[in-house]
C-alpha cells in the first residue's frame, strides 16, 4: 500500500551569524571609488550638457513613480524577524521604477530595469552618514546577481557605458535590435550575457511582471541576506514576460505602468534569502548567484500600491527630481556588506549632489507620510 501523503512544510535555513572578519576591504577601494565618481560625473555632465538638465548617472529614466504602504508580515520566525522586520508594522513607502542607462533613451533600446524602494518613518540606530534620516532604502535590479564581481570590474564596464552616453538614439536603437538578436543566440546556448543585456539586448516585456533582486548582500540583524521584490497579486503575476510593443513607443514601458495603475491596485512580495554558507554565498563577490537550493527566498513583507497616477507632475518633481535612493539610507541593522555595496556609499552621494547642484534643487529625504505626495 502506498504511504499516505504528508503535506510538506518548508524547512527553514540555518543562517550564519555575521562577524566583521567576514568582510575584507581591498587595497584599491578608495582609488576605485574615485574612478567611479569621476566616471559617473562624466556621464552626468554629458547628459546635462545635451539636455540642460542633470539626471542620475545610471537609472536616469524613471518608468513609474508609486506611493503606497510597506507591511511587515506578522508571526515571522526569529531568524526573519530582524531589524526593520522585527515587528509587524506598516510604513509609508515610495517605489521608483527605472531603466539602467544614464541617459533617457527611447524604450526601443531595451535594457535591464531597476526598482528603488524607500520605506519612510523607520526608527533605530543608523549607518554612518545617514544618522539624520528616517528612511530605509532597498535598491533592486531585475537580475539575481550583479554583472561585475568587483568594483574594479564594474568601473571598466561603466567607462564603456560612459563612452556610449551621447545623443545618438538612432544608433542605439540599431545596437539594441542587433544585441537582442545576439542575446537570443546566447540564451539558446544556455546563458545570458550581462554585457549584451546592458547594451540593449533585454527582452521588450512589461516591467510590472519582473522580479527584482538586491544582488549585493546586507546585514539582516544578526545575519546576512539578499532581498527580492516579486509580483504577488494575480494582476502583476499575469504580466510576467508579457510582451510590449516598444517600436514607435519611446516611453512604452512607462505608458504600460501608467495604464495599469489607472485602474488597478497591486501587491509585491518582499523576500529574504539568508546566507547559510560563506563559500557558496560569498559577501565580497556580488556576481555570484546564491543557490536557492541551499537557502530559498522567504516572504517577510508586502508592498501595497493603490491605483494612482504613476506619472503625475508633483510626483515627478518630488520623487524623480528631488529624492535620492541609496542602500546607505539605512538602519545599522541593514548595513550594506561587501565591496560592491561599500563603494556605493560615496558614489551615490556624489551623483545625487551633482544633479541637485546642477538643477538648483535641494534634496528631499522624507520623514513621514506628510512629506510624500498624496
Ligand atoms: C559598484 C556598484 C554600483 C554603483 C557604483 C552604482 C551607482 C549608482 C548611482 C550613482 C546611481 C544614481 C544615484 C543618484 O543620482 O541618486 C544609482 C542608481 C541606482 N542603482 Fe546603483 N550602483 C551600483 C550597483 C547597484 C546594484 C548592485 C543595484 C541593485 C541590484 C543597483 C541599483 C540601482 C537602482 C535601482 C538605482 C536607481 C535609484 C533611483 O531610482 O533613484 N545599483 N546607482
Amino acid at each position: 500500500m502506498p504511504a499516505p501523503k504528508v503535506a510538506s512544510t518548508p524547512t527553514l535555513p540555518r543562517p550564519i551569524r555575521y562577524q566583521p572578519a567576514m568582510e575584507t576591504i581591498g587595497d584599491h577601494e578608495a582609488k576605485t571609488i574615485q574612478g567611479l565618481i569621476e566616471t559617473m560625473d562624466r556621464i552626468q555632465t554629458i547628459v546635462a550638457r545635451d539636455t540642460g538638465r542633470a539626471k542620475r548617472g545610471v537609472h536616469a529614466k524613471a518608468q513609474g513613480l508609486l506611493v503606497g504602504e510597506f507591511e511587515v508580515l506578522p508571526d515571522l520566525p526569529p531568524m526573519l524577524a530582524q531589524g526593520l522586520f522585527a515587528s509587524p508594522q506598516t510604513y509609508p513607502a515610495v517605489l521608483r521604477l527605472s531603466t539602467i542607462p544614464g541617459d533617457v533613451l527611447d524604450d526601443a533600446v531595451s535594457v535591464p530595469r531597476g526598482a528603488a524602494l524607500k520605506i519612510v518613518g523607520v526608527n533605530g540606530p543608523r549607518v554612518p552618514g545617514s544618522e539624520q534620516d528616517a528612511t530605509q532604502d532597498f535598491l533592486f535590479v531585475n537580475g539575481k546577481a550583479f554583472g561585475a564581481a568587483t568594483p574594479d570590474a564594474f568601473l571598466r564596464t561603466l567607462k564603456l557605458l560612459a563612452a556610449t552616453t551621447d545623443r545618438a538614439p538612432g544608433l542605439k536603437k540599431v545596437l539594441s535590435s542587433v544585441t537582442r538578436g545576439l542575446e537570443k543566440i546566447v540564451e539558446d546556448v544556455g546563458g545570458q550575457s550581462a554585457t549584451l543585456l546592458t547594451l540593449g539586448g533585454y527582452p521588450a516585456i512589461n516591467i510590472l511582471g519582473d522580479e527584482f533582486f538586491t544582488q549585493g548582500a546586507i546585514l539582516y540583524g544578526d545575519y546576512i541576506a539578499k532581498l527580492a521584490l516579486k509580483p504577488f497579486s494575480d494582476n502583476l503575476r499575469a504580466l510576467t514576460r508579457q510582451k510590449l510593443n516598444l517600436s514607435g513607443h519611446p516611453d512604452g514601458i512607462r505608458e504600460a505602468v501608467v495604464a495599469f495603475f489607472q485602474t488597478n491596485a497591486a501587491v509585491w512580495d518582499i523576500q529574504v534569502q539568508l546566507c547559510t554558507n560563506l563559500k557558496t554565498m560569498p559577501i565580497e563577490n556580488a556576481a555570484v548567484v546564491w543557490p536557492e537550493t541551499e537557502s530559498p527566498y522567504l516572504s517577510v513583507a508586502r508592498l501595497h500600491m493603490p491605483a494612482q497616477n504613476a506619472w503625475r507632475a508633483d510626483k515627478v518633481e518630488l520623487v524623480d527630481e528631488r529624492m535620492s535612493f541609496s542602500p546607505w539610507h539605512a538602519l545599522a541593522a541593514h548595513r550594506p556588506l561587501g565591496a560592491i555595496m561599500r563603494v556605493r556609499q560615496a558614489v551615490y552621494a556624489a551623483a545625487a549632489r551633482f544633479r541637485m547642484d546642477y538643477n538648483h534643487q535641494a534634496r528631499v529625504e522624507p520623514r513621514s507620510a506628510a512629506d510624500l505626495p498624496a
